[in-house]
């Protein structure tokens, strides 16, 4: 425990436990699980949110949804290696506890996990989750080690926290997508609740990467919602081969010279095989590179019948 006033970011670098008045903030496996052995044992179920940090408004709606539905709300903080390439931003992901955990508290949530490196992998890692199928086409096919990093701590923080229900946000279909078929192979007892997309008033989808955009990038990112909403309207009028659909969204992205379109997809909502004759529930992914980041964005569409 660290006395109330002391810099509670640095304690739990240090590997101390911090409680301010309505928030725990644990760091180590064992004592999360006390913790929430006791919550369970009076009948109170957790909901879980998994995050990497430096918090926006997209992880603090799935924490909103989690407090409306669930008795006790539990937030992990965790800069996972695993899903990190070598070449990729492990090293300078974003990062801010402090201010995170004051995000956490102002919208209720009461228990934080925030382990170190060392509490979830103190051994290289020997057995892995990879979900074959569902993960492979898209942000699978662009960074072929992510899915199953993901796959692997977002096992390893179920059996550590042991929720009822844990939030996802659709801002990352697929791997929505991937941690669902997961937990439905594994028999895994928790209900994975999949959140709609938090923007920006210019349409930009929140991302904790999006601080790596300069001004200029900045003011050009809007064009993959533009892209998708260009896609959702032709759709809407009448279009129903996934092609060129998928041709459409491609074009207004490589439209902006600062703009490299990496994917323009239509893939069914549920398998997220790509089709080509639209019908039911689908979705339209994109991905393109501006500047540094790599940018993720995606809209739901039902195919109106007929
Ligand atoms: P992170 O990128 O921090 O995202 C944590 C959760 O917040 C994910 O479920 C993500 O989809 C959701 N999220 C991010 N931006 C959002 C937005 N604009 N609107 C709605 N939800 C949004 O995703 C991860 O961390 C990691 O891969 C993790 C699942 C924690 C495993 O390490």
């Amino acid at each position: 425990m660290v006395p109330a006033g002391s810099d509670p970011s640095a304690a739990v670098c240090q590997g101390a436990d911090v409680t301010a008045p309505d928030l725990d903030v644990v760091t180590r496996i064992d004592e999360l699980r006390a913790l929430l052995d006791r919550v369970r044992a009076s009948g109170r179920r957790v909901g879980f949110v998994p995050t990497m940090g430096y918090l926006h408004e997209g992880h603090l709606s799935l924490m909103r949804a989690a407090r409306a539905a669930d008795e006790v709300v539990a937030v992990s903080i965790f800069v996972n290696p695993l899903q990190f390439a070598p070449q990729e931003d492990l090293a300078s992901y974003p990062r801010d506890l402090e201010r995170d955990l004051a995000l956490c508290t102002s919208v209720g949530v009461e228990v934080v996990f925030a382990p170190p490196v060392e509490e979830m992998y103190p051994q290289p890692i020997a057995t892995t989750v990879s979900v074959a199928g569902v993960s492979e086409r898209m942000e699978g096919a662009a960074r072929p080690t992510h899915f199953a990093g993901v796959a692997t701590v977002v096992a390893k923080l179920f059996g550590i926290v042991g929720p009822c229900r844990a939030y996802f946000g659709e801002k990352d279909y697929q791997q929505l997508a991937v941690v669902r078929r997961m937990a439905a192979d594994l028999s895994l007892p928790v209900e994975v609740v999949g959140c709609p997309i938090v923007r920006e008033p210019d349409g930009l989808a929140m991302s904790s990467r999006n601080v790596y955009l300069d001004p200029e990038e900045r003011a050009v990112a809007p064009v993959l919602h533009r892209a998708l909403l260009e896609g959702a309207s032709v759709v809407q009028a009448g279009e129903r081969d996934g092609e060129v659909v998928a041709a459409r969204m491609a074009e207004v992205i490589t439209a902006e010279p600062l703009c490299r379109l990496d994917y323009a997809e239509v893939v069914d909502a549920a398998t997220l095989q790509p089709c080509r004759r639209l019908v039911g529930e689908v979705r339209l992914l994109v991905a393109a590179r501006l500047g540094t980041p790599r940018l993720l964005d995606n809209l739901g569409v039902r195919v109106p019948e007929g």
